[in-house]
């Protein structure tokens, strides 16, 4: 047995470049999952863990499109850099991801499925264009084996930088603050 850790974890995936913007497309330097997340971490006491894919997402929208329809079809899980981060202790872990063609990236899978679930409350949430959580609560519900899922939070990515108040309120409702 691992000794409890009352710390959250964060676990999140963003990629930086070409993306979506109001309708266009912008270069992102920091992608809007980790602005999101880093917010988080000013806002509680909380562990963060990026993942990083070992073959890098590229900073070309459409081909990252198309590699993500890929991985869907194929139910792929791309590999990570690095160890992945050992759940055991916590009794809550964030995850956060863009939503991509309306799901949770492939890559969060990646994490997801090696993960031990049993026990572990899972505060989900996502930054998208238009999708909101999209089929995110419903995947780690069903992904998660023995996790409960509490409220998730979808902030649209533009608009990030101006949602303090509302992840402040999310985080308050899951009594993270
Ligand atoms: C491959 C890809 C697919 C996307 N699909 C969707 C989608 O189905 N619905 C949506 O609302 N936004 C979609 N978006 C927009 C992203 O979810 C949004 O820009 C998000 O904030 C990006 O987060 P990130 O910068 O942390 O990667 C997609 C973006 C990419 C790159």
């Amino acid at each position: 047995m691992s000794a409890s850790n009352p710390r959250p974890l964060l676990v999140y995936f963003s990629r930086p470049g070409e993306n979506y913007f109001n309708g266009g497309r912008t270069d992102l330097a920091v992608g809007n999952t980790k602005v999101m997340a880093q917010l988080i971490g000013e806002l509680i006491d909380v562990d963060l863990h990026e993942l990083q894919a070992a073959d890098p997402y590229s900073r070309d929208y459409d081909a990252t499109v198309a590699r993500n329809v890929r991985e869907q079809d194929e139910q792929a899980r791309p590999a990570i850099v690095g160890p992945l981060p050992s759940l055991a202790g916590r009794a809550t872990v964030l995850v956060g991801s863009p939503i991509w063609n309306v799901q949770i990236p492939r890559i969060m899978r990646t994490f997801v499925d090696a993960a031990k679930w049993s026990g572990i409350r899972v505060v989900p949430f996502t930054t998208h264009a238009m999708s909101g959580l999209g089929g995110a609560v419903e995947e780690y519900a069903q992904a998660c084996r023995g996790a409960t899922i509490a409220e998730g939070l979808a902030v649209r990515g533009e608009r990030v930088r101006d949602s303090r108040p509302a992840i402040e309120a999310w985080l308050g409702r899951a009594g993270l603050r």
